[in-house]
């Protein structure tokens, strides 16, 4: 697979844990972008939104996004606010397939670590506010859509399957 797969979707969905089970089972690398951008600027995410403000961030990340997209081969899991500008998804579709991970809020709240989430750490209301104004955002970024299944390997199991014809075109 030369191309990376670029899982997308709401906070919470699980984009870094199957990313991570995906990219085992494909024997690919797998970038978590939270992770890449923490590391370079050398604090967390929530950090960074504390001490630098969400636009920074925002900035970061479209940096992120450019120069993971310059090479494929990876699994790639972004932040949920990704497809709020449409530069980064020019990025990372130049490089990459983008999968739209689909859980709705009721589903992700079920499970979701509040903590270390940090616009949704005071609100959980934010979540429905993101999925109204970011689930059309997902889905017409997206190449395939995959529905979220109950555990991490069935999950990663149906991406794989759904991701298959483009494996072997690419
Ligand atoms: C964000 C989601 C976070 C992280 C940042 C902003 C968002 O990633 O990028 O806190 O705007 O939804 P996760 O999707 O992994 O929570």
């Amino acid at each position: 697979m030369n191309k990376n797969i670029v899982l997308i979707g709401l906070s919470g969905c699980g984009k870094s844990t199957v990313g991570a089970a995906l990219s085992r089972r494909l024997k690919m690398l797998f970038v978590d972008m939270d992770t890449y951008i923490a590391r370079k600027e050398g604090k967390t995410v929530r950090e960074i939104f504390e001490e630098n403000g969400e636009a920074y961030f925002r900035t970061a990340e479209t940096e992120a996004a450019k120069n993971l997209s310059e090479i494929g081969g990876k699994v790639i899991a972004t932040g949920g606010g990704v497809v709020l500008n449409a530069e980064n998804i020019e990025h990372l579709k130049k490089n990459g397939i983008i999968v739209f991970l689909d859980r709705t809020p009721d589903e992700i709240l079920q499970k979701l670590n509040l903590s270390i989430r940090p616009l949704l750490a005071e609100n959980k209301e934010k979540l429905y506010e993101m999925d109204a104004v970011r689930r059309p955002l997902y889905e017409q970024s997206a190449d395939l859509s995959v529905r979220g299944a109950s555990s991490v390997a069935e999950t990663a199991e149906k991406l794989e399957k759904a991701i298959r014809p483009f494996l072997e075109q690419n």
